[in-house]
């Protein structure tokens, strides 16, 4: 399979590393963790609880949940409904882990990511991706950096988009959602026995997205 899977802890740089790979490459990049934040989102305004499995199941089934656009421009849909900066404030990222743990919710979204990995080269990024989703890809990547490194850059990521969050508050929340992650039973956050680890704490982006890159370079 020539699918590259990036999994890691919140913050460790995943989606900015998986989506300059996809483009160096030529592939696909693919947000996994979009998925669950929009389903946590339509979930929230349907008043439908984050520990109704059945009812988070059943609202997966009625949704339709599209990225469309490539690159830096890719746009997510939720029933037609532009929600790219919808799911990105802080609570939804809470909301979305808790909708993660479901068995039924993960089968769903499982399901539904290896479908898009068969049409075509991809570089996702998520929690399962290597050990669940797409246990046989040709690259596994393992993307860490410390708590404090990560709650950094995530801060400075909601500064930009207009949050006034206290850095003390962003870590707290990523520490919990590492947690939460990790101990779920369905899937926990953990790197694949295959994966290859890269601490991005003191390097830059174009670091480890040129590792990624000659690494993908060298098994063609
Ligand atoms: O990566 P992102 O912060 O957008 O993910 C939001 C949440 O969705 C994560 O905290 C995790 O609980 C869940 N997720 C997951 N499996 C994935 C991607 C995301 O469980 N492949």
């Amino acid at each position: 399979m020539r699918a590259i899977a990036i999994d890691g802890p919140a913050g460790a740089g995943k989606s900015t590393v998986a989506r300059r790979v996809a483009e160096r490459l030529g592939a696909k990049y693919i947000d996994t963790g979009a998925f669950y934040r929009a389903l946590a989102l339509k979930a929230r305004e349907a008043g439908v609880s984050a520990d109704d499995e059945e009812a988070l199941a059943r609202l997966w089934a009625e949704s339709e949940i599209a990225l469309e656009g490539a690159g830096g421009a890719v746009r997510i849909r939720l029933d037609g409904r532009d929600v790219t900066e919808a799911i990105r404030r802080p609570e939804i990222g809470a909301a979305a882990s808790r909708v993660a743990r479901h068995p039924a919710v993960r089968a769903a979204v499982v399901a539904r990511l290896r479908h898009l990995a068969e049409r075509e080269a991809v570089v996702m990024d998520g929690r399962d991706i290597g050990t669940v989703v797409l246990p046989e890809a040709r690259i596994k990547i393992f993307l860490t950096a410390s708590p404090e490194a990560r709650a950094r850059r995530r801060h400075a990521e909601l500064a930009a988009a207009g949050y006034a969050v206290r850095f003390e508050d962003v870590l707290a929340e990523l520490v919990a959602r590492d947690r939460q992650d990790m101990t779920r039973e369905t899937a926990p956050l953990r790197k694949a026995p295959d994966a290859i680890e890269i601490d991005t704490t003191d390097k830059s982006i174009e670091e480890v997205v040129g590792a990624i890159v000659a690494l993908a370079e060298a098994q063609h």
